[in-house]
């Protein structure tokens, strides 16, 4: 089938079978290789993308459904050169060893931080709950989102200032 789909702002189209799934149109077909796929069995949220607002594990979501929609990978955080407040927030706390669960992490709390601009410690910990990672411990994540959601309400503050 042939599909059209928005990627990091960009139209995108592809001839896909019906089985596909969006990781790997994503990796495969668009060589955005950011997002991960760690078991293909929806347990490890490395494949987590954004699907029209919302995070999925895109190892379970067939690329024909998302024909017509937006999608924003970890390809899409970095703007004008510009790391993401999420991705300084990870490098600044040493918020990743490896790094293979870091994409879904990223694109995890990107969703958790659009809904959720002052998360407590414990909505970190649930939002990060379908994202495993076998390095970190987690508490340096947990920072990293914290120094992430401040960074992004004090630049709120000062547009708000500056308008
Ligand atoms: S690769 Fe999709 S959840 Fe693990
Ligand atoms: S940094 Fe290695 S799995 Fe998370």
């Amino acid at each position: 089938m042939h599909i059209e789909v928005t990627v990091n702002g960009r139209l995108r189209s592809a001839d896909v079978e019906a089985r596909t799934l969006l990781a790997y149109l994503l990796r495969d077909e668009f060589n955005l290789t950011g997002t991960h796929v760690g078991c293909d069995t929806t347990s490890c949220g490395a494949c987590t993308v954004i699907w029209d607002g919302l995070p999925v594990k895109s190892c379970t979501v067939l690329a024909g459904q998302v024909d017509g929609g937006a999608i924003t990978t970890v390809e899409g955080l970095e703007q004008d050169a510009q790391l993401h407040p999420l991705q300084q927030g990870f490098w600044d706390n040493h918020g990743l060893q490896c790094g293979f669960c870091t994409p879904g992490m990223l694109m995890t709390t990107y969703a958790l931080l659009q809904r959720r601009p002052h998360p407590t410690e414990t909505e970190i910990r649930q939002a990060i709950s379908g994202n495993l990672c076998r390095c970190t411990g987690y508490q340096n994540i947990v920072a990293a989102v914290q120094q992430a959601a401040a960074r992004l309400s004090a630049q709120d503050a000062m547009e708000e200032v500056q308008a």
